[in-house]
């Protein structure tokens, strides 16, 4: 028998309505246009406004489109993985709130954190479900409500985070398409240029920690920038190498959108054109788990059994790899 792959047989995304964008922010902060696009390629952001709403609504929206564009019964999903770093609570997982939001009875579910390469390590994880042959339908989500834990008076890191969400349906098969290779790294050490300083167990949520602004974001980019640009290069050419593919051979690169020129790094090191580059940035910002499945969805169109694709990412922790798959089905 052939070896059983784990394929997206459908991709979903939801931004929510209102939109943050560079002008909206020059009212705010000491900033402008033409600094925002030139240094990272955004223009404009989704934010996810309304009381009560938060992630988990975000990505419901995802998976009820998903389940309906994939003719799916919610009964029939075996599991469910939620990559997210803005829970809507420390307990329980965002991933067993979606699943009661969406009617997913039968399915266990759990959250998985690895900052902006999260949906990557979700992917990554919940092939090797499949790739057993005991789970036929696995969802994996990627959402994040950035505007939750954006500090809108630091000018260096507000203007490149936006909200977002995006889920993917997997499924086996064993026509040879699906996912076939994935490089994961993790790095500890990087936690101190990006992370959040209050509101774990290291520092539980206090007046003085309120005060201080530490339950926001904190990143020092120029830092975050230099490895970003190496680290996500090289896990994508390197997943190139051990597949023995060429430039030529790829039809589309995904990658994490964070700033246009750690892209734009990447797609170089890949020898591709950026033709072939998935890039919505200046639309979404970095919606951090949100950005490679809001790129699927957007370009699923253009997507024809067999192609190619690395998918490819870097964030927080620090955190990277990259997934090389065949894509597994024609445009509807
Ligand atoms: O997604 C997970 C991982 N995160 C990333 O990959 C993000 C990586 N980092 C970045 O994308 C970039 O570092 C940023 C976009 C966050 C910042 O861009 P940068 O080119 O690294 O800017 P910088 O922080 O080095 O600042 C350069 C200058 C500074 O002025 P001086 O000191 O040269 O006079 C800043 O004060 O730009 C100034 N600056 C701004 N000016 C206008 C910083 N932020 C702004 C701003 N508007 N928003």
């Amino acid at each position: 028998m052939n070896k059983i792959n784990a394929a997206i047989t459908g991709i979903q995304g939801y931004v929510p309505p209102d939109l943050l964008t560079n002008k909206d922010l020059e009212k705010i902060i000491d900033t402008n246009d033409e600094w925002i696009i030139s240094r990272t390629g955004i223009k404009e952001r989704h934010i996810l406004k309304g009381e009560g709403l938060a992630t988990s609504d975000m990505a419901a929206e995802a998976v009820k489109g998903l389940l309906k564009k994939t003719n799916t019964d919610p009964l029939d999903v075996d599991l469910l993985i939620c990559a997210t770093v803005t829970a809507d609570m420390v307990f329980p997982s965002t991933a067993n709130i979606v699943s009661d939001k969406t009617g997913l009875k039968n399915a266990w579910s759990f959250d998985l954190n690895a900052a902006c390469s999260g949906f990557l390590f979700a992917l990554s994880t919940a092939a090797q479900f499949i790739e057993t042959g005991k789970y036929k339908k696995v969802i994996v989500i990627g959402a994040d409500k950035m505007s939750s834990i954006v500090d809108y008076t630091d000018r260096t890191t507000c203007i490149i985070f936006g909200d977002g969400s995006g889920a993917a349906m997997l499924e086996p098969t064993t026509d040879g398409t699906g996912i076939i290779d994935s490089i994961m790294h993790a790095d500890g050490s990087g936690r101190d240029f990006l992370h959040q300083k209050a509101g774990g167990s290291l520092k539980p949520a206090s007046h003085e920690t309120v005060d201080a602004r530490e339950h926001y974001v904190f990143q020092e980019g120029k830092s975050v920038f230099k490895f970003a640009v190496s680290k996500m290069a090289d896990v994508s050419a390197k997943i190139m190498e051990q597949n023995n593919l060429k430039s030529e051979d790829i039809s589309w690169l995904v990658p994490h959108q964070a700033n246009l020129r750690i892209i734009d790094a990447t797609a170089r090191r890949m020898g591709l054109d950026k033709s072939k580059v998935m890039i919505n940035i200046e639309k979404y910002g970095n919606t951090t788990n949100g950005t490679i499945p809001l790129c699927l969805w957007e370009w699923e169109d253009q997507l024809k059994k067999g192609d190619n694709l690395v998918l490819s990412a870097f964030g927080g922790g620090f955190t990277w790899g990259a997934i090389y798959l065949k894509w597994a089905y024609d445009p509807s």
